[in-house]
């Protein structure tokens, strides 16, 4: 049956380039998209910027334009970067829309209607030279967990410990330097501790949509109900949606001098472009894709990254349910990208930018083959292991792949004035039953696209074993073998079809040269069994696809190093960083209750720890490398920022605490896997830092509670 399926993509900031860690995900959702299309689904495919905010009105003030006019220019940008990757969307809006002001004041009316807005007040720093209030990223100060100097109000990227602004040590706001203040102002709040909307959230988070399949992969499912808690436990927050003037976004109706948070219109904006898109064409009826009364069949599938996962499992499918729109079928949930296993780093020109990519004129079809052969469905992090990009794409696409044509092409143009024979059928037999079993659809289908190449490069060894066994080079040697020629390069070529089709989501443009090539119609899925019949005409062969070289690679990581490396401006901080504040920020939701329950304790999983080594780490002014002992099969890797207040020698032997169940976090000096806890006197008369110490008898791996 066929089906119609809406799909997005994240909406990218409009406050910076697009790099490869965004590519990720806008390359799996592509060859998702064109996968569907080659099975003969209908697919929108619809993206746009996310415009709105309070560091997009920062930067065009610092650029001396409107925040229009910014916009306008890094629209045109990001299109172009997409299209040069061949990310292929129906249509690329933007959240700064009538369509989107529309979508957001109907969500934000019913929403009231339900009884599901209210408003409180809540204290904020606010910049009184800027007369601004100053969202966490625009306060820096110092660390208060390690001292560490001009650290963001959200965390601390020397010690990595994460922390409210106002726990932050000397704190000045980022945008004038001055020292904000405290101040109170009147917030509009979504509902969503609502016992509808948990109620909601629960079933939804853990169900399956039309098809069967999860909505949410199992690990993200699992986050969920970590998040929603136990049946009869209420953890969710209200959320803020509100942000005061000065703000680039939507006023809220009613609410003077009062805008929605970007993240409150920025999922709308899928809503807004499709809608768009849908009034160019005049051919989509949207209501049946996006009114909850109207759906019927239709699917809804978005790709994010897993770091805004909190905004479009919890968030998005509540404002929808509960303002009479369809919620999502599917969320298709991707894990940062890491280049030679470490984060992006704009020193080392790991942070690459895809106009940089292409700029130094290498293929895209090399990077979305390679990042397809690391996506397996999972949120796992996808590695961008350069040596190994390099094999891969040479032994696998140019060696395995193209080599095929090349090898074979020759003898028909020049011996066969062009034409094929009919193929060997017992030659085609193994792609036929693989294409019929239906493993590289499965695949595609999961999006676990490594499995998919791992099917289609056996494919591949069969095709060049086969030309291997038969040598056409050596039957071209005698005249008697002419028609054994004719057939074994007519199969090969045959194959050479088909693997082609198999590879079509993952490299489009390739696809399309050998489709040009074989002087064949765009090929589709249903066709892969088929063979190209005797006489068929073949095109002259071209080369189709380069090797990379390590050359080409080094030039782009040198076109990449910031010079200097200046600290990022906050404006121009990843998307990676931005987000997981984003997250932080969603999760806090500002109700303003100091408190926390048992269950909030409950969550850090303390516990005592044996210090079984502790040394300098070259280059760190504040860190200590720990390992450290909780009863595992292996010690635990810790950096902790106390190498002002001991020496490492006297730490050795020492029981300690603690938190064991922090995500590990990648460091500039390796990973860190939890934290040691330490008192300090902030600010007060006793200087230094202490660690804790349990009582004799506490031995590695207790529980502390
Ligand atoms: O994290 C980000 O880059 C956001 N701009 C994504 C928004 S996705 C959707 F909600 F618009
Ligand atoms: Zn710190």
């Amino acid at each position: 049956m066929s089906r119609n399926i809406l799909v997005t993509n994240a909406l990218p900031y409009a406050n910076g380039d697009i790099h490869l860690g965004h590519l990720v995900g806008y390359i799996q959702a592509d060859i998702w998209v064109r996968y569907q299309r080659m099975q003969g689904h209908t697919v929108h495919y619809v993206c746009a910027d996310d415009t709105h905010g309070t560091p997009v009105m920062l930067r065009a003030e610092k650029e001396g334009i409107t925040p229009e006019q910014l916009i306008n220019r890094v629209h045109g940008e990001h299109l172009r970067d997409f299209t040069d990757f061949d990310v292929a969307f129906d249509n690329y809006h933007s959240t700064h829309s009538v369509e989107n002001r529309l979508f957001a004041e109907d969500i934000y009316g019913k929403l009231q209607a339900a009884g599901l807005i209210e408003t409180r007040a809540i204290e904020q720093f606010y910049d009184p030279v800027k007369a601004m209030f100053l969202p966490d990223r625009f306060i820096k100060g110092e660390c208060p967990k390690c001292g560490a100097l001009d650290q963001y109000g959200d965390n601390c990227e020397v010690c990595g410990a994460a922390y409210a602004p106002t726990d932050l040590k000397n704190p000045v706001s980022a945008v004038s330097g001055a020292k904000p203040e405290m101040r109170s102002s009147e917030h509009y709040f979504f509902k969503l501790s609502d016992p509808r909307a948990v109620e909601f959230l629960r079933e939804w988070t853990q169900g399956t949509d039309a098809n069967g399949a999860r909505r949410l992969q199992s690990e993200a499912a699992n986050k969920m109900k970590e998040w929603l808690g136990e049946p009869g436990e209420n953890k969710l927050s209200d959320w803020d949606i509100s942000r005061d003037a000065p703000y680039f976004g939507f006023e809220i109706p009613g609410a003077p001098g009062k805008y929605f948070y970007v993240w409150l219109d920025a999922p709308i904006g899928y809503f807004a472009s499709f809608k768009n898109l849908a009034d160019k064409s005049g051919r989509i009826d949207v209501e049946r894709f996006i009114s909850a009364a109207a759906a019927g069949n239709t699917e809804l599938v978005h790709f994010i990254g897993k770091d805004i996962l909190y905004f479009h499992a919890l968030f998005w499918p509540a404002m929808l349910q509960f303002a009479g729109y369809r919620t999502p079928t599917q969320l298709a949930v991707n894990g940062f990208l890491t280049v030679d296993g470490a984060k992006m780093s704009k020193s080392r020109g790991t942070f690459i930018t895809a106009r940089s990519y292409t700029e130094q004129q290498l293929n895209p079809a090399w990077l979305r083959y390679y990042f397809a052969a690391k996506s397996n469905g999972s949120m796992e992090d996808v590695d961008l292991n350069l040596d190994d990009m390099i094999a891969k794409v040479n032994s696998d696409l140019v060696g395995k792949f193209i080599n095929i044509a090349s090898r074979c092409a020759g003898f028909i143009t020049k011996r066969f004035d062009g034409k094929l024979a009919a193929p060997d059928l017992d030659a085609m037999a193994v792609y036929r039953s693989s294409i019929e079993a239906g493993e590289v659809a499965r695949a595609f289908e999961t999006r676990d696209y490594s499995r998919a190449l791992r099917e289609i490069m056996r494919l591949a060894d069969v095709a060049n074993q086969y030309v291997n066994d038969h040598k056409p080079w050596e039957l071209a040697k005698d005249a008697a073998n002419t028609e054994r020629l004719h057939t074994v390069c007519s199969t090969a070529l045959n194959q050479f079809r088909v693997l082609a089709g198999l590879l079509k989501p993952i490299l489009p443009t390739v696809a399309e040269q050998v489709e040009a090539f074989l002087d064949i119609a765009p090929l589709r899925w249903s066709q892969l069994t088929d063979t190209l019949p005797a006489g068929h005409a073949i095109a002259p062969y071209k080369h189709m696809l380069t090797r990379v070289e390590r050359k080409q690679i080094d030039a782009l990581i040198e076109a990449n190093k910031a010079s200097l490396a200046p600290a990022p401006a906050p404006e121009a901080s990843s998307r990676q960083r931005h987000a997981e504040a984003q997250q932080k920020d969603a999760q806090a939701a500002t109700t303003a209750d100091p408190h926390i329950g048992i269950d909030d304790f409950t969550k850090v999983d303390l516990r005592i720890a044996k210090i079984v080594s502790a040394e300098h780490v070259d280059g760190a002014d504040k860190l200590l490398r720990l390992q450290l002992d909780i009863g595992e099969e292996r010690p635990r890797q810790v950096f902790a920022g106390i190498k002002s207040a001991y020496d490492p020698a006297t730490l050795v032997g020492r029981l300690t605490v603690m938190v064991a169940n922090l995500a590990p976090r990648k460091m500039k000096f390796g990973m860190s896997e939890g934290m040691v806890l330490a008192a300090s006197d902030e600010g007060g008369k006793t200087p230094g830092l202490f660690i804790l110490s349990p009582d004799s008898g506490a031995a590695p791996g207790m529980r502390v509670k």
